[in-house]
């Protein structure tokens, strides 16, 4: 098996990784990029069994994970397909979202898995938690996560969560219908403020190469994935999307 994760802030990745050192510790895992992307075909055509993971943007799957399967349709073609999502507090359908594509190229999905951990969006005040309280959801993400990976083990039997036609309807009236438009492209909405030393930092954190230095400054395309890494990441604070100033740089390693 392989794992294939988008993660802008490395809950995910952690997720990921956990689930999949508690089924087969030999499984490799692989962040998605469009530079990496040769790469990440080979492995999946490589391997009967694919675990995708992801956050939840808007009630849905990220555009980059969605246009990535879209863009390599054929890739699909009889894999069993394991979708897992993290969220900061809602997602309904967020496995489904993928999971319908996928079963329409082909694959099997064999399960779903939907996790609750800390808020990414780091531009928004109203969406911080105090740290106890990001370190607490963190442990009761590894306790579902290990409870999961029992169940898999033992029984054989894979967690469906967001698969069903209920989720389905959760995700699309719960949040995804009124967030539309933010979910259907790559975002223009970057914004570099003058606190820009042009370090370049942002520039290897982006999965998309959405971002260069031009004369001592960063400089956004208008290809954002909208996965928070370049945000939460800058030493300036000088990067936002959602919101106009960075409230916390959020990233997995501060919840341990
Ligand atoms: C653009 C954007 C949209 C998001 N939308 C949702 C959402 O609809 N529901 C939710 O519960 N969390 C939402 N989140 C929070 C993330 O899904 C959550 O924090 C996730 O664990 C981040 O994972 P990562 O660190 O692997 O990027 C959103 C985050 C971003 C950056």
């Amino acid at each position: 098996m392989v794992g294939i994760y988008f993660s802008g802030t490395g809950n995910t990745k952690h997720c990921l990784e956990k689930l999949l050192q508690l089924l087969d510790p030999e499984a490799e895992t692989i962040r998605l990029s469009v530079s990496d992307e040769k790469a990440i075909l080979e492995r999946i055509a490589a391997n009967d069994t694919v675990f995708l993971a992801y956050p939840t943007q808007f009630s849905n799957a990220p555009y980059m994970v969605r246009d990535f399967i879209k863009r390599n349709k054929d890739v699909w073609e009889g894999k069993k397909v394991f979708c897992m999502t993290t969220m900061g507090l809602f997602s309904g359908d967020g496995t489904g979202c993928s999971a319908r594509l996928l079963r329409k190229y082909g694959a099997t999905i064999i399960g779903g898995l939907q996790v609750v951990m800390p808020d990414s969006i780091g531009d928004s005040k109203l969406l911080k938690k105090p740290l106890e309280t990001n370190r607490e959801t963190v442990r009761k993400a590894d306790e579902r996560i290990e409870a999961a990976a029992r169940q898999i083990r033992e029984t054989g039997k894979y967690p469906r969560e967001g698969l069903s036609f209920f989720a389905h309807l959760a995700g699309l009236f719960g949040q995804r219908l009124w967030f539309y438009r933010k979910t259907t492209d790559y975002s223009k909405k970057l914004k570099i403020g003058d606190a820009c030393v042009g370090c370049g930092l942002c520039t290897k954190q982006c999965p998309m190469g959405n971002l260069t230095v031009s004369n001592g400054r960063a400089v956004s395309a208008d290809r954002c994935a909208m996965c928070y890494a370049c945000i939460n990441t800058c030493p300036k604070q000088a990067i936002t999307l959602l919101g106009k100033k960075v409230y916390e740089q959020c990233l997995f390693d501060n919840y341990q």
